[in-house]
């Protein structure tokens, strides 16, 4: 059995600007970003890289749609670099444009036709989320089935993660807290994964240490204290993505593809609502196991004296940092709990088999139920 791996090289820098030196981004690069982060942080390095803006294409999430036309517009040119400048939105479409080849997303995600990597990449996160620079997965919407799918491959694996805190800082509120709380279920869900071990644990448990200790400090100094945290949540998240990028994710994005895939609720903010119902499923049928860690690394983060009280300590501090909605509001029809909890039984195997215990129809449905 494989434990781990860590293709990507990972760096730090404090600035873009000496990003840009580092790695001579020049001509022959493509460095593929949202416009208001090449206004914000890029245009003022005088490069001779090319550009190209995500919202040229659409959006909100990367759909099969967006990435066939995203390599349309990139195939007449010989790039020798993609570099991604952005959330894990910019880094999953940017995987598909590193590879070789010519072949539809939508082949690609049903295993059609191979992946074949042929330009080197960078991955440059903006967001404190999805880990995207280090795993071997891209996610990809497909409207027509109403969900979302992971795929993986090493052909997916970024050559360089580098980590800039000061692209952060423009990120709004909501989805600092958002990605955030997807890093903290990305760790969460590793640590009791069946193919959690010692090397991701060390990931894992560092991952959630951090981010409960962000929280903490947000929550007792306010919306504008996270500034000082976005170095700290930038590596977390790494740290994150370099545990679930070994052991895989589970329950909780599986219930959230639909949700996402349907109504378009941005990744983390799917997430966080399956994140403690899962938990606590899963505590309820199972507590003796890999579960008991995650209690006591809540337990200490948070300085409560009973791990038993975990679940609803942390419930209580993520509802100070962004209280949530329920899945009505998002327009979710009571006919969709089983539609959801059907789609999530045909279409997300790949994730439930990384369970901690096995969920059943009636626990699936039990939750959106509850979310509802
Ligand atoms: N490949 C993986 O391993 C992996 C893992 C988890 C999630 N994902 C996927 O990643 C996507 C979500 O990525 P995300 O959570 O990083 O969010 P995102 O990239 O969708 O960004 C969220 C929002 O913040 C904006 N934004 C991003 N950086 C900003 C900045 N620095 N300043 C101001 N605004 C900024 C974006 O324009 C967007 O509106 C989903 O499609 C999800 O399925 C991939
Ligand atoms: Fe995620």
């Amino acid at each position: 059995m494989k434990f781990f791996a860590l293709p990507p090289q990972v760096h730090s820098f404090d600035t873009a600007r000496e990003f840009w030196r580092e790695f001579n981004i020049d001509a022959g690069d493509l460095v593929f970003t949202h416009q208001f982060i090449y206004e914000a942080y890029l245009k003022d390095l005088t490069p001779a890289c090319e550009f190209l803006f995500y919202e040229q294409f659409g959006t909100g999430e990367p759909t099969h749609h967006l990435i066939d036309a995203v390599r349309l517009a990139i195939s007449p040119h010989n790039y020798r670099r993609i570099i991604a400048v952005g959330g894990g939105t910019v880094a999953d479409t940017a995987k598909f444009l590193a590879l070789a080849g010519s072949d539809r997303t939508q082949d690609l995600l049903e295993k059609r036709a191979p992946l074949v990597k042929e330009k080197a990449l960078i991955i440059v996160p903006t967001t404190c989320g999805t880990g995207s620079e280090v795993t071997n997965l891209a996610v990809v919407a497909v409207d027509e089935k109403e969900t979302k799918f992971g795929l993986g491959g090493d052909a997916f694996y970024a050559d360089s993660a580098v980590l800039i805190p000061e692209l952060l800082v423009s990120l709004p509120y909501d989805y600092f807290f958002y990605s955030s709380v997807d890093a903290l279920i990305h760790a969460a869900e590793s640590l009791v994964s069946p193919r959690s071990n010692s090397y991701t644990e060390l990931f894992s448990l560092s991952a959630i240490q951090m981010i409960l200790a962000s929280y903490r400090h947000v929550a007792e100094h306010g919306r504008e204290s996270r500034f000082s945290q976005l170095r700290q949540l930038l590596v977390a998240s790494n740290f994150a993505g370099i545990a679930f990028g070994n052991t895989g994710v589970a329950a909780v994005h599986a219930l959230s593809y639909p949700l996402g895939g349907k109504y378009h609720v941005p990744h983390g903010e799917s997430n966080y609502q399956f994140f403690l119902p899962v938990f606590r499923t899963y505590d309820r049928l199972r507590p003796d196991g890999q579960i008991g860690l995650l209690r006591q690394a809540i337990a200490t983060s948070l300085a409560l004296l009973d791990d038993r009280e975990a679940g609803s300590a942390l419930e209580l501090l993520l509802g100070r940092l962004l209280p949530q909605k329920s899945l009505r509001e998002y327009g979710m029809t009571p006919e969709e709990i089983d539609l959801f909890t059907d789609s999530v039984l045909e279409q997300q195997q790949r994730l439930l088999a990384n369970n901690y215990v096995e969920l059943d129809r009636a626990c699936i449905r039990a939750i959106y139920e509850e979310r509802y």
